[in-house]
């Protein structure tokens, strides 16, 4: 036997035995899901061909990653891990410009790499590209599908993984499905939610929230035919029907195309609404997850290296829910993003260190996405009975919180823009670049040393650290996209510049703010590479008895490594950490950061936005 047929025949043995497992748990969630549903029996059998053909299909050089990464699958628990998010058009042009742009991101540390949706999509209207009109199409002006596989294989090569969105709560009202919908085929009128009169939409509106009401009121909008179609999002986004197991089958035979291009980490966009039921939010339903978790049967068995992110922007018990090894291994934490802006603004850690003590432990095999922001726009998701605990009005918090991003608070330093402001409900969001919302305009300097506090506790916390790029050479918002009418009355835009091109070419310079700031970055992420305690998410919380100052403790290994204390001061003056508070620690300690050394047995000062990093 030839080694080549050797390998080819263990590869064929694993993917037996994975369905073999992953089989039945389909067929269970499915059960649950569709039972007593007649189409339930031929979409599964369809379904388990289709796993089949894409097995078969799957490039050698992935299986072998798959192999890789079963042999190691806490990976993406490594100090080194760093992911970056950008659009291709917007940060480099096509996918073959991507590829030029790789000696950045290996100078930079990157090892996964989240590329906004690349999918056909209709013009101007296309939100982004999560209006999707083929999933097995991209972009013309980003290049073909064989440019985009070139360019995974090529990042690959480099050691970075192809994140991209599996966008599956809805099409585009392009989408050939969509299409044929809107004409009247029953087959596909099936795969949405359409309705012929007002009767079922003001059903499910009486209890559905309201997600872009600058763009539509309800969850309904008109379709041809006076018809109502289901939009959670734009109006040209219709929403998918997975009552119907045929729109499961579907979709997952689109997901396992994405897994066989070479996309390590699918983005599970907006896990929150793809279940729908009349007389609830049809919002994070039981349901939900058993698609989920359906999908991560399908993968596992073609693809069982590839990890699903979860995005949902939700209560924080909501988010906890979607997170275990069986459904989504990573999500994004919008709550330590919303709160590393409120203490920002508030100088007070009192929300953050109570999320970092009972809402930030995960499971084994899980971990966060933390980062400072995203593409979209930032939503104030921490929970009120939270903000009661520690005596905060929530809906008083967040309105001082919008008002304070959007530069409508005395004193503040943000330049940020309301997104989605929601009369009927006093909602709203905000959107911006992170040193536009850090103030970088007014004051640079005070710009540099907030972000990188911020970006201290992301790269301390553990998981997996997200850039937004760009943003690491502090580029700011962009009000441009008021002149585009595809993107005027969407104000997530104005956080989307374009390629930083000036502040990338001055970033070695220290006398520069992108160049002080790039260097804080760089020397945040050198730190961390180094410090074992860094790894996997482990947390202990440190009360540091100072409303200022945020600590905690990342444990060190049993015997091998030392413990990290993590002291973080949020105040615009110095603040004092006790002996006494120290007590438990040893009599001095490294700060990893400076190099300096720190007597505990004395009171620890720390500057403002100072922030240590113990050896302990
Ligand atoms: C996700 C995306 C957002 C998009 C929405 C609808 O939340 O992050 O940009 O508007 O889904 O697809
Ligand atoms: C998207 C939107 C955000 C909304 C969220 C709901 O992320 O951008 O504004 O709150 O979806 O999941």
């Amino acid at each position: 036997m030839t080694i080549h047929s050797d390998v080819a025949a263990t590869q064929r043995q694993g993917f037996t035995e994975r369905v073999e497992v992953e089989e039945l748990r389909l067929r269970e969630l499915l059960g649950r899901l569709y039972g007593g549903d007649p189409r339930l029996a031929e979409t599964l059998d369809g379904l388990l061909g289709d796993v089949r053909e894409a097995w078969y299909s799957r490039p050698d050089e992935l299986k072998e990653l798959d192999e890789h990464r079963q042999r190691d699958p806490r990976w993406f628990e490594s100090t080194r891990i760093l992911a970056g998010v950008c659009y291709v058009d917007l940060y480099a042009g096509t996918f073959a410009d991507l590829i030029e742009r790789i000696p950045y991101f290996e100078e930079l540390g990157l090892t996964v790499l989240h590329l906004m949706p690349v999918y056909d999509a209709p013009e101007p209207n296309s939100d982004g590209g999560y209006a999707v009109s083929s999933y097995r199409a991209t972009r013309p002006a980003l290049g073909s599908i064989e440019q985009l596989r070139d360019l995974a294989t090529k990042l690959r090569e480099a050691g970075i993984s192809l994140a991209l969105d599996f966008v599956f709560n809805h099409t585009s009202d392009e989408h050939e499905w969509a299409q044929r919908a809107l004409e009247g085929d029953p087959e596909y009128e099936d795969y949405y939610w359409i309705y012929p009169d007002r009767e079922m939409p003001d059903a499910f509106e009486r209890t559905t929230r309201e997600i872009f009401p600058d763009n539509h009121p309800g969850s309904f909008v008109p379709v041809q035919g006076d018809r109502w179609a289901w939009a959670t999002f734009h109006s040209f986004q219709l929403d998918l029907n997975y009552s119907n197991p045929r729109v499961f089958r579907a979709m997952a035979r689109e997901m396992l195309f994405l897994a066989n291009l070479g996309v390590e980490i699918l983005r599970m966009d907006a896990v929150a609404f793809i279940w729908k039921r009349l007389g609830t939010s049809s919002e994070n339903l039981p349901e939900a997850h058993l698609l989920l978790q359906a999908f991560n049967a399908v993968v596992r068995m073609v693809a069982p290296g590839v990890l699903f992110l979860s995005e949902a922007i939700v209560h924080p018990d909501d988010v906890v829910d979607y997170i275990s090894p069986d459904e989504c291994q990573l999500s994004y934490n919008p709550l330590q993003m919303a709160l590393l802006w409120s203490t920002l603004a508030t100088r007070d850690v009192g929300l953050l260190a109570q999320a970092l003590a009972h809402r930030h432990a995960l499971p084994p095999g899980t971990a966060w996405v933390n980062y400072l922001r995203s593409h979209d726009d930032i939503g104030w998701t921490f929970a009120d009975e939270d903000a009661r605990q520690l005596g905060i009005d929530p809906d008083a918090h967040r309105q001082f919180l919008n008002r304070f991003y959007v530069g409508r608070f005395e004193g503040s330093f943000a330049h940020g823009t309301p997104f989605q402001t929601n009369p009927k409900t006093g909602d709203s969001r905000v959107s911006g670049a992170t040193a536009s919302l850090a103030g970088i305009e007014v004051d640079p300097e005070g710009a540099i040393r907030r972000i990188l506090l911020s970006q201290s506790i992301v790269l301390s916390t553990g998981g997996i650290p997200l850039l937004y790029l760009g943003d690491e050479v502090g580029q700011t918002s962009d009000s441009s996209y008021l002149e585009d009418p595809g993107k005027a009355a969407d104000s997530r835009w104005s956080g989307r510049p374009p390629y930083p091109g000036a502040r990338y070419a001055e970033r070695h310079d220290l006398a520069s703010a992108s160049g002080r700031l790039y260097a804080g970055v760089r020397r945040l992420l050198a730190v961390r590479a180094e410090l074992p305690a860094m790894a996997g998410g482990a947390l202990v919380p440190f009360e540091t008895h100072d409303s200022r100052v945020l600590g905690f403790v990342r444990p060190g290994g049993v015997l091998s490594s030392a413990s990290v204390l993590v002291l973080a001061n949020f105040g615009d003056d110095a603040a004092t950490v006790s002996a006494l508070t120290l007590s438990g620690m040893p009599a001095s300690a490294v700060d990893a950061m400076s190099g300096e050394t720190f007597d505990l047995r004395q009171p620890l000062v720390l500057g403002p936005q100072r922030f240590v990093w113990l050896q302990v």
